[in-house]
């Protein structure tokens, strides 16, 4: 295993010029230091027209002799995984990168005992355990495809993701500990089991000791397999472009889009990123504090990480739990040298009075880093004065599920940062603004705002939509030609430096979680009072954004604080939790242009308090209707 760290910043220029001058040489070279089982004979065949991307074709590979097998000889005994659980009274647990791989190779028979082969898809149900660590990379071993549900979504969101890659298999614990809370998964998942045709067994870990309810011949308890299991498990042979897994976000028609990462590009592409991005040396703790239900998580604490021989941090709880010096607290015992995490975390913790982060000795700390949703001034500067003291690089890094890794972001101690500026796109990313127009702007030393686009593929790229082609390339490849357009909006500085300015899409990200506003205006719609409904974010001091819902009730019903109820609740049960609106408010109409589209543009204003500038409202359909809604606004 080389390292493939940039020192400096003209190492970072350099790199970046010969990214541009000759990608194909460039991550080769990168490429060539990862385990093939059979070196590619082509690095890159792409058309972003079709739209195609294949990165070493004809390599073979498996991303789990990368992350494991390589690591023995020299790394053997080093602590892979650290394990912090929900009660602090409850014992951490050291998994060694040798333990790792014995457990995934036992676990990976399991999986073949009961059927499951390359290709297959297996979803994942299950709380930040180890075991779902181990879960993921048995998959990897067999070439199952894994497709990782996170634990707090609902039963109809598990079934549909599960119908609609017909997944073979379901993974879940019985109970999981969150906070003062315990959450019974398993119930949870036997009612989206009532309609999941395509599950043939479902597997079992006992996270407690409460009796579970097992069904015969389906429900199988984790440890009585791993009873009969093998040992050994040889890796199955990959090619680059064989499927690795496919992880759900939201789009903004209702139904959620499985994005399909594939195995050699993900892995060159998450493992070069983490090492620049975060510089770790050899015997640093790093902890990213995502859950591995989403892409962070995937890439940042469990992938990246692993190929890189590091020790990767997996927690169990939540910050405000026993109390909210918990991630301190947690900084200090395992002496934490990278942390990673949300804005709205960091937000929520700096309202907290600074005691909690005073009681703690954070001075083993050297970078800090954020994630997920745009960090705004204030929360940058808490982050880097209480948490860093100063001394700990921040860096902002900007994202996608879709990107399968780090895109624009500093690299830790060489990239000069600003705050709320992540900053330069890493080698081998090549990132265009857009105008209005649909021109890109050059990027001289002027700065400039618009769209952004990224104009070159790059190895982590997800490859499709699992089971839509088309829709991936009308979501990502039909606004501008040629270009992967992000749906996201940036601010470009004199020197270059991105400022990601927000999603200009129907997807709204609360507390760091990607929510469609189609998804939940349909489950409203359900609501069998319900007319019509529109979901719109608005700025929320915490959460970074939140949701409002205008609602449109039938004649005869009068609005009431139980169907605000009911309404909150068929959201929590459809979509999940996460998704409820923040404010419900019932309106007789909605602004509809003349065509019968909803402004969604006037209704995020109201929701925002913003109305000072509504534009033009003369051409809807129904002007009259915006004072009327103005006048009830919930502010
Ligand atoms: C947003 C998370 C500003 C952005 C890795 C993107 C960010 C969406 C940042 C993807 C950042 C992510 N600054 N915005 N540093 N990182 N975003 O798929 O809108 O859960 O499009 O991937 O999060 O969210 P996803």
């Amino acid at each position: 295993m080389e390292n493939l760290q940039l020192r400096s910043f003209a190492e970072y220029k350099k790199a970046y010029k010969k990214s541009l001058k000759d990608p194909e040489g460039f991550w080769e070279e990168i490429a060539n230091t990862f385990t093939w089982q059979q070196k590619w004979d082509k690095t890159l065949e792409w058309d972003f027209e079709k739209p195609e991307v294949k990165w070493f074709q004809g390599g073979k590979l498996n991303i789990t002799e990368n992350c494991l097998d390589r690591h023995l000889e020299k790394l053997g005994n080093k602590t892979a995984i650290i394990w912090e659980p929900n009660d602090p009274d409850e014992e951490s647990r050291y998994i060694s990168y040798r333990q790792l791989f014995v457990k995934v190779s036992r676990f990976a028979n399991v999986l073949k005992n009961n059927g499951i082969g390359k290709g297959d898809r297996v979803c994942l149900y299950m709380p930040m355990i180890p075991e779902l660590a181990i879960a993921m990379l048995a998959c990897a071993r067999i070439g199952a495809v894994h497709s990782i549900v996170f634990a707090g979504f609902s039963s109809s969101a598990i079934a549909r993701r599960i119908n609609d890659s017909e997944c073979k298999m379901l993974i879940t614990a019985n109970e999981v500990y969150r906070g003062a809370k315990k959450v019974n998964l398993k119930e949870i998942c036997d009612k989206a089991l009532e309609e999941t045709p395509s599950i043939e067994t479902v597997i079992v870990y006992r996270r407690t000791v409460e009796p579970t309810a097992m069904k015969d011949g389906r429900d199988k308890f984790w440890f009585d397999e791993l009873q009969k299991a093998e040992k050994d498990c040889p890796a199955e042979v990959m090619d680059a472009e064989d499927l690795l897994f496919i992880l759900y976000t939201s789009g903004s028609t209702g139904k959620p889009k499985g994005m399909v990462h594939t195995t050699g590009g993900y892995l060159v592409g998450t493992t070069y990123t983490f090492q620049n991005v975060f510089q770790l040396e050899k015997d640093d703790v790093y902890w990213c504090t995502a859950d591995i239900g989403w892409i962070t998580g995937h890439s940042y604490i469990i992938y990246g990480p692993l190929a890189s021989g590091a020790t990767t941090v997996m927690f169990e709880g939540i910050p405000s739990y026993p109390d909210y010096g918990r991630f301190w607290e947690i900084c200090e015992k395992l002496k934490v040298t990278h942390f990673y995490t949300a804005p709205t975390a960091i937000r929520s913790l700096a309202k907290q009075p600074l005691k909690f982060v005073e009681d703690h000795d954070l001075s083993s700390l050297k970078v800090l880093g954020s994630v997920g949703e745009p960090i705004n001034e204030e929360a940058w500067h808490w982050y880097n004065d209480n948490i860093g003291k100063g001394n700990c690089p921040v860096v902002d890094t900007w994202w996608q599920t879709e990107t399968g890794g780090i895109m624009i972001s500093p690299l830790a101690g060489i990239t000069p940062t600003r705050p709320t500026f992540a900053t330069l796109p890493l080698p081998g990313v090549q990132p265009v603004l857009m105008d209005e127009q649909g021109e890109e702007i050059p990027n001289t030393n002027e700065p400039a705002e618009g769209r952004l686009a990224i104009k070159f593929p790059w190895p982590s790229i997800a490859r499709t939509i699992y089971g839509d082609h088309e829709r991936y390339k009308e979501v990502y490849y039909s606004t501008f030609k040629n270009k992967y357009f992000t749906g996201d909006g940036a601010y470009r500085d004199a020197s270059g430096n991105y400022r990601i300015t927000g999603r200009v899409d129907d997807i709204v990200i609360v507390s760091g979680h990607n929510l469609g506003t189609a998804a939940i205006e349909n489950a409203i719609d359900e609501h069998e009072s319900v007319v019509e409904s529109a979901v719109v974010g608005y700025p929320h001091e915490v959460k970074g954004n939140a949701l409002y819902a205008y609602v449109i009730l039938y004649n005869d019903i009068e609005p009431s604080e139980e169907l605000i109820k009911e309404i909150k609740a068929i959201v929590s049960e459809t979509v999940g939790p996460i998704a409820k609106p923040e404010k419900i408010q019932f309106v007789s109409g909605l602004p509809k242009t003349r065509s019968g589209k909803i402004m969604r543009r006037i209704l995020r204003k109201i929701a925002s308090n913003d109305t000072a500038d509504l534009g033009d409202t003369s051409t809807l359909l129904n002007p009259e209707i915006v004072d009327e809604i103005m006048a009830e606004a919930k502010h």
